[in-house]
């Protein structure tokens, strides 16, 4: 662990400890102790130790009287959330992604929020990659076939994939895990595309070898296409049935992203009547429930949304948000702030500077 916990765990601590107006934190669901610790150094900590999401209502109470939440992405933190805990100050998230927190109401409320960017992108492009390949060659139903003995030795005909190497790319937005997903591709030799909402620098291009296009160039041109933006009202169904139809009937889709990112049932539909050939999934639209049919088919490699779930970088998610929610807590700006405006507002009321 890095940083602020770390360095006033000792004397500083202990004095805290003694202070009668100690902020109170809700930990909604099970992260690592040695960030619960952290967070106890200073705060007043009740967590939910069951590892089970609360319900609204449960969350609710849990949160009332409240001044800071470190919430996991299985939470909903809604303006009839924020509404009902009227304490809180402080809303730490254990993912990058933040799309179960209603920002905009936060800001409104003077509530800050807070996510973990930067520490689980090479993770995540490491299963998105995982994902690619395990799709693109079949692995899966391979192994399966193996298990079920009725494997009777090589055959030249056997499982036959489809090669990566020396093939396009395409992906859908080259933000953090999208760059280190197209750096890999280089090892691949492959030809890289990229479509977003915002261009990259030309030095970026040029050192990831990576060529803009639009996004209906990029659905037509590539054989492997891998989602990286974040879930909005612009992005939900990003992937649709038009989508799917401009793809080439040789090409996989991968989506390590936010599952309502990509139409679940048109995705079940272009599986199933080979519009494309095969998909990679982490994330879905309805999490934990898979669209009807998906799970029948043969040509979709599916996991249970473990992008960033290495032991380090699910350690390091889990100490920056405690660090990101004492420091709200204790008077200094968080350091992975994404709602600053908050800070400039007339009752931003960091708590503990007492
Ligand atoms: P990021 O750095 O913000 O990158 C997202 C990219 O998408 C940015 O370049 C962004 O452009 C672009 N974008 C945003 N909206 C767009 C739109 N409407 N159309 C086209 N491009 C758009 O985020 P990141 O850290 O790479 O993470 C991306 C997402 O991955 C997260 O939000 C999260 O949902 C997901 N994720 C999943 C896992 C997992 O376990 N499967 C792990 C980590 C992250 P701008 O620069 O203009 O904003
Ligand atoms: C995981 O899905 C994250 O957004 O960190």
């Amino acid at each position: 662990m890095s940083g602020s916990c770390r360095s006033r765990a000792d004397p500083a601590a202990c004095k805290q400890r003694s202070r009668p107006l100690r902020p109170k934190v809700l930990i909604t669901r099970k992260i690592f102790e040695e960030s619960i610790a952290c967070v106890a150094r200073h705060c007043d900590v009740d967590t939910n130790q069951r590892d089970v999401p609360l319900t609204p209502h449960q969350l609710i109470r849990r949160l009332q009287g409240k001044q800071g939440a470190i919430t996991l992405l299985t939470d909903t933190i809604s303006d009839a959330v924020l509404a009902r805990c009227p304490d809180l100050k402080i809303v730490s998230n254990v993912a990058v992604g933040f799309n179960n927190l209603d920002v905009k109401a936060a800001t409104e409320r003077g509530v800050m929020m807070t996510n973990t960017p930067g520490v689980l992108d090479d993770t995540t492009a490491d299963l998105t990659w995982c994902l690619i390949l395990a799709t693109s060659r079949g692995l899966i139903d391979a192994d399966r076939y193996f298990r079920s003995g009725k494997w009777k030795g090589w055959g030249l005909m056997q499982f036959l994939g489809r090669d990566i190497h020396h093939k396009t790319l395409g992906i859908c937005g080259l933000g953090r895990i999208g760059r280190r997903v197209a750096k890999r591709a280089k090892g691949f030799d492959m030809r890289i595309l990229y479509t977003d909402r915002t261009r990259a620098a030309e030095d970026v291009e040029r050192d990831l070898g990576v060529a803009f296009v639009d996004k209906r160039t990029l659905l037509k041109e590539s054989d492997v296409v891998t989602l990286h933006v974040p879930l909005s009202p612009e992005t939900t169904h990003y992937i649709s049935t038009a989508e799917l139809k401009l793809m080439k009937p040789t090409a996989v889709l991968v989506n390590s992203s936010r599952g309502p990112v990509v139409d679940e049932e048109a995705l079940v539909r272009a599986l199933g009547e080979g519009w494309i050939a095969g998909a990679g999934l982490d994330v879905y639209e309805r999490e934990p429930r898979p669209a009807p049919g998906l799970t029948r088919l043969k040509n979709v490699v599916l996991a249970p949304h473990i992008g960033s779930a290495s032991m380090e970088t699910r350690l390091k998610m889990s100490n920056m948000a405690a660090e990101n929610c004492v420091a709200g807590l204790t008077g200094r700006r968080p350091p992975n702030l994404i709602n600053p405006q908050v800070l400039m507002r007339q009752h931003p009321r960091p708590t503990g500077a007492r």
